[in-house]
This record gives C-alpha cells, sequence and structure tokens, in this order.
C-alpha cells in the first residue's frame, strides 16, 4: 500500500503563520518582520483556507496552531475571526488544540486570546535572567516572564515556555537557575533552544567581527545533558529531542510535524503538506506579507512552490521527523510509504550499536541515539 492509497484520510494541524514582530531579535532567521497593522492578511489568510478546504477534503481538525513572528500582537477580533473561518470549513472539536505563541510583554491580552479560543499558549521566555534577555536583545525582564507565566496558567488548558541554552557567558548555575523557576512556577510543556548563530542574523555580523555570542558546542551538550537529568527527575516526558511535557500536555500540532501527518500551511512563508487525491503535496507560501496577499487575491491561495512528494521523499521525511520523538516510527507504515524493502542490515547494526530500538512494530532511537540523531537518519534514508 503506497501513502497515496491510505485507507482513512489523516487527521489535520493548521498552521498559520503570523509574521510581524515588535522588534527582530538578534539571533532570529525566521520569516519575520517590524510589526505593522495588516487587515489585508487576515483577509488573505481566511482565503488561503478556504482554498486549502478544497486540497484536503473534510477532516478532523486535531490542531491549529497560531505561530511566528509574534501572533500575540494580533487583535483577537481577528483571531476569533479566523477561527469561525476553520470551524465553518472543517469544524471544530471541543478536543481541538488552538495554541498561540506569545511574547510575555503582551500579557494583558492573554484573557483575550483565552476568550477567543486559545487553549494553549507558548511563552517566549527565553530566560529569567535580566542580563542574558538583554544579551538576546529580548524587551521583556525575569519578572515580567514570571507574570505572564503565572497569568497564562489560570487561564489555558496548557502552557509551554520556550528556553534559550548556550548564549556567551552563561554557566551551569545559570543554567540551573532559570531551570529552579520554570519548575516552581508549574508550566506543563518546555521547549529547548540551543542558541544557534544564523547567517544573516545581527548575531552572525558581530560574531565575524570576533565578539563571541554562543557557547562551544560542547558546553552547550553538557547543558542539554542538565537539562534532561533535571527535568527527568522532575517527571517530564523527554517525548522529542528538543521538548518536555507533563503527561497529557504534549504539543498535538507538533506531534503531526514528527508523525508525518497532514497539515495546512498559511500565512507568509508557512510550509504545508498535504494528502491530495493522487499525490502528497509540499507547500510553501510566498515569504513576503505583501506578495503573499497579492497572491491570493489573485490565485485565490498564497503558495508559491508545490512540490510532489515521491514515495521514498515521503518515507525519508516520515523517518527523519519520526526518529525525533520517543515513540519512534511504525516500521509497516514506513514500509507502506516507501514502497520498497527497508534498509534490515542497517537497522541491525544501528540497534546492536545502541543507538536504535526496536519494540514489535516501532522503531525508536536510544538517549544515546538521540545524540547523534543526524548520523543515524542518513543511514536510514532510502
Ligand atoms: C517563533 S519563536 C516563537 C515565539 C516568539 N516569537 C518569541 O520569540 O517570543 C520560537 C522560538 O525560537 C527561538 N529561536 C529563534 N531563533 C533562534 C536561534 N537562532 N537559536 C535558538 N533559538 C531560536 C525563539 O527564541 C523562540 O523561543
Ligand atoms: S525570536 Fe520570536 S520575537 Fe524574536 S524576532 Fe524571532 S520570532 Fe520575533
Amino acid at each position: 500500500m503506497t501513502s497515496s492509497l491510505m485507507a482513512e484520510p489523516s487527521p489535520l494541524a493548521i498552521y498559520i503563520h503570523w509574521p510581524y514582530c515588535a522588534r527582530i531579535c538578534p539571533y532570529c532567521d525566521f520569516n519575520v518582520y517590524k510589526h505593522k497593522s495588516d487587515p489585508d492578511l487576515v483577509s488573505a489568510i481566511e482565503a488561503d483556507l478556504t482554498y486549502w478546504r478544497g486540497l484536503s477534503g473534510a477532516r478532523q481538525v486535531t490542531s491549529i496552531h497560531f505561530g511566528g513572528g509574534t501572533p500575540s500582537l494580533m487583535r483577537s477580533v481577528d483571531i476569533s475571526r479566523i477561527l469561525e473561518t476553520v470551524d465553518r470549513l472543517w469544524g471544530l472539536g471541543i478536543e481541538t488544540e488552538i495554541a498561540l505563541e506569545a511574547n510575555p510583554v503582551d500579557l494583558n491580552q492573554f484573557k483575550d486570546f483565552a476568550k477567543a479560543g486559545i487553549t494553549r499558549l507558548s511563552l517566549g521566555v527565553q530566560s529569567f535572567d535580566d542580563k542574558a534577555l538583554k544579551f538576546l536583545g529580548r524587551d521583556h525582564d525575569g519578572e515580567t516572564a514570571k507574570r505572564a507565566i503565572k497569568t497564562a496558567t489560570n487561564m489555558f488548558r496548557s502552557v509551554s515556555v520556550d528556553l534559550i541554552f548556550g548564549w556567551y557567558g552563561q554557566s551551569g548555575s545559570d543554567l540551573n537557575r532559570d531551570i529552579d523557576i520554570l519548575l516552581a512556577l508549574g508550566v506543563e510543556h518546555i521547549s529547548t533552544y540551543q542558541l544557534t548563530i544564523e547567517e544573516n542574523t545581527a548575531f552572525a555580523r558581530a560574531q565575524k567581527r570576533g565578539l563571541r555570542k554562543a557557547v562551544s558546542d560542547d558546553q552547550s551538550a553538557g547543558f542539554y545533558d542538565l537539562i534532561q537529568a533535571r527535568l527527568a527527575l522532575e517527571g517530564f516526558e523527554h517525548y522529542e529531542v528538543s521538548n518536555f511535557a507533563r503527561p497529557d500536555h504534549r504539543s498535538r500540532h507538533n506531534l503531526a510535524y514528527w508523525q508525518g501527518y497532514d497539515y495546512v500551511g498559511v500565512g507568509p512563508g508557512a510550509h504545508g503538506r498535504i494528502q491530495t487525491k493522487s499525490d502528497r503535496l509540499a507547500t510553501i507560501a510566498y515569504r513576503r506579507p505583501q506578495e503573499y496577499s497579492v497572491a491570493v487575491k489573485a490565485n485565490s491561495h498564497g503558495i508559491e512552490i508545490r512540490e510532489i512528494l515521491s514515495p521514498e521523499s515521503q518515507a525519508d521525511e516520515y523517518v527523519i521527523m519520526g526518529l525525533r520523538i520517543s515513540d519512534g516510527i511504525s516500521m509497516a507504515r514506513w514500509a507502506a510509504i516507501s514502497g520498497t524493502t527497508l534498509p534490515d542490515q542497517h537497522i541491525s547494526e544501528l540497534i546492536e550499536l545502541g543507538f536504535l530500538r526496536q519494540d514489535d512494530d516501532r522503531l525508536m532511537a536510544t538517549e544515546n541515539g538521540r545524540a547523534v540523531l543526524n548520523t543515524i537518519t542518513d543511514q536510514l534514508l532510502i
């Protein structure tokens, strides 16, 4: 059975990209622009969703994710409008996870977001240390971050916090202090990010001038081990390479990516994956907000790049994404997607070396395997 012959249409995740930020952080290379009000963009997103309904057919929507950029800069009436559109097109259940990425400084809007239907808030805290926050170019301080978490905890079903580690000058005790505060505040989900120096960012330019912005890779690896050890002791599930959750608080939306399910991608630069009647498509929307809105008006969708995924590339993507999660991948599904035999020899070798583990149909990366995941997956690609 190839993926195009899958009996049940997969459930659907919906990603909505809001590309504006109050200011651009010196390490960030996402598709972001200085904040401005953009009523055209909300209408374009709604029209694009209507086009996607035609591509997907009727599906059960398991999650909607407002990502960015900084979607906490959106007006709650616009969030409501978009959610009503999704409800009209596909239908929303009470179980649908509706998540929004928020900057802590926007805490006064949280109540309105909850009223609009947001069930999960993902807070870009990064650190509680004022000197680190200044170094990272953030516009909040540690106290605001704490207040934002406390406010959110009373309003949303799940609160997730983004934590950056590996900024230059960070010590183990700095990191321990951030983790202590997170634990004391009782957040249910933590996404950890190793500070990465991306091309064409202010940090990359500073490093070229000889100013260090990140610690060494060895030090970062030590920080990662520290996070993992402490959160495991506290009962967090390390369910994905960089993500930790209390039971029942995993990100359903991100799981859709890691499990190889379909997702709609609307808004500037958003990526999508969708099984149509004939093919599985990978899509990328126009990156610039204005071009995106113009394209939606002209074509009734915002897709700039549309590629038919071959069974091989679908299988490779399934492995690359699926081995990131503790649940791993289904060997039967992998074989069905690829339509060919699996690389049994490599699988056995990696199991013997302690990098993979097999449990009936499931194949998982061990903790050692996760530490060298790219090398492992390279050997498994079809
Ligand atoms: C799209 S942002 C979401 C939230 C919101 N825009 C914010 O930053 O508060 C997702 C996360 O990626 C992190 N991130 C972005 N660029 C990074 C980099 N170069 N290294 C490490 N983390 C990065 C951000 O700090 C943020 O927590
Ligand atoms: S890290 Fe978040 S707030 Fe900063 S520029 Fe990137 S998307 Fe915007």
